[in-house]
């Protein structure tokens, strides 16, 4: 008779522990660790994750290697700014001995397709990736790609809350594109070709306008000329022949410049301000 009652006592607990367990209420540290995620941080991964503006830690033994052989390591060059890969503005970009070939996935549709955590998972999984330790020296797109061409496998590189910021800034981060310009794209990758119209789209020039003029102006002028992108090129030109690129680093940054992200810029905000810097005689080329 004890023996009977001790065992429904045990029985009681046991049970009384499992539903408690299995309560609804319990938080899902998957789901706090995304809600505690860095859309800014991700976003700066995305261009340079182990630049000095994420929080790389810049003793780790691969940073020379990933240094050295950088475009086979940034998100950016296999999945474009636009997120589009090699169906996007990096339709062009052929692969050379110093840079794979652009992936074909469109990464900005598979992420809103995906939950979170599928994401989280896609980006630790190991079958089909590249081990660091791979020999990216005998990368020639002729006769040896497969492996410079994969996914590396990133578990190596980053820790879970760096994957974590990454996740949450491919979700919520990234910018679809096709709200910001309209393209045609002409044949096909490497040798395909593109053309960018209607920048800013149906955006608000004038709002657009105050946001350069309170945002930008200091640094790169009133029309956009104070600094040579590159080729004396202007903010405006850059824009315009750029627009699959600025949005990213109007948001995150040109890392390495004291250009820092402008990070609570909203998809409606860069449409104005893009809107204002397609005019060409406001922001001469
Ligand atoms: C060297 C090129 C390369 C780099 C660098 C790269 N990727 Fe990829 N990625 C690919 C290719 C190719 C695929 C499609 C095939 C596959 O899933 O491996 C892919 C697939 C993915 C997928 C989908 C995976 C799945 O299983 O559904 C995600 C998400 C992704 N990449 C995110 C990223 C992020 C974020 C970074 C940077 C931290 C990155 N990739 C860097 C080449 C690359
Ligand atoms: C604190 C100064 C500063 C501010 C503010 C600033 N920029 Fe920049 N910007 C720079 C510098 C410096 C560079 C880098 C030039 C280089 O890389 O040679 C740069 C680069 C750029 C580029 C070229 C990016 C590339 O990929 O090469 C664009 C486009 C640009 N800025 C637009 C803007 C816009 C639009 C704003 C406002 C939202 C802005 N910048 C705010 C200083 C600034």
């Amino acid at each position: 008779m004890k023996q009977i009652r001790w065992f429904l006592s045990v029985a009681l607990i046991t049970a009384t522990f499992f539903t408690s367990c299995n309560n609804d209420e319990e938080p899902d540290p998957n789901q706090i660790a995304f809600e505690n995620a860095s859309i800014a941080n991700g976003g700066i991964m995305y261009d340079k994750f182990w630049s000095t503006e994420s929080n790389f830690d810049q003793n780790n033994t691969n940073l020379a290697t990933l240094n050295d052989k950088a475009d086979f390591f940034r998100c950016k060059q296999c999945h474009g700014w636009d997120g589009l890969g090699s169906n996007g503005a990096y339709i062009n970009r052929a692969p050379k001995t110093t840079r794979p070939n652009v992936s074909a996935l469109n990464l900005y549709n598979l992420a809103q397709n995906k939950t979170s955590k599928e994401l989280f998972d896609a980006m630790k999984a190991t079958n089909g990736r590249r081990d660091i330790s791979y020999d990216l020296s005998t990368y020639d797109p002729a006769t040896n790609y497969t492996e410079g061409d994969k996914m590396p496998n990133f578990g190596q590189l980053l820790t879970d809350a760096q994957i974590w910021d990454i996740v949450k800034f491919m979700k919520e981060g990234m910018f679809d594109v096709t709200e910001l310009y309209d393209a045609t794209y002409t044949g096909e990758y490497p040798t395909g070709s593109f053309a960018l119209s209607n920048i800013g789209k149906n955006g608000n020039e004038a709002n657009g306008n105050n946001l350069y003029t309170e945002k930008c102006a200091a640094c790169h002028g009133a029309n956009g000329s104070d600094i040579d992108l590159g080729g004396s090129t202007a903010a405006g030109k850059f824009t315009r022949s750029k627009a699959y690129e600025v949005q990213h680093k109007v948001k995150y940054g040109q890392l390495g410049s004291s250009m820092k992200g402008e990070f609570n810029m909203t998809l409606s905000e860069i449409k104005d301000l893009y809107k204002a810097l397609a005019n060409e005689t406001n922001f001469p080329n």
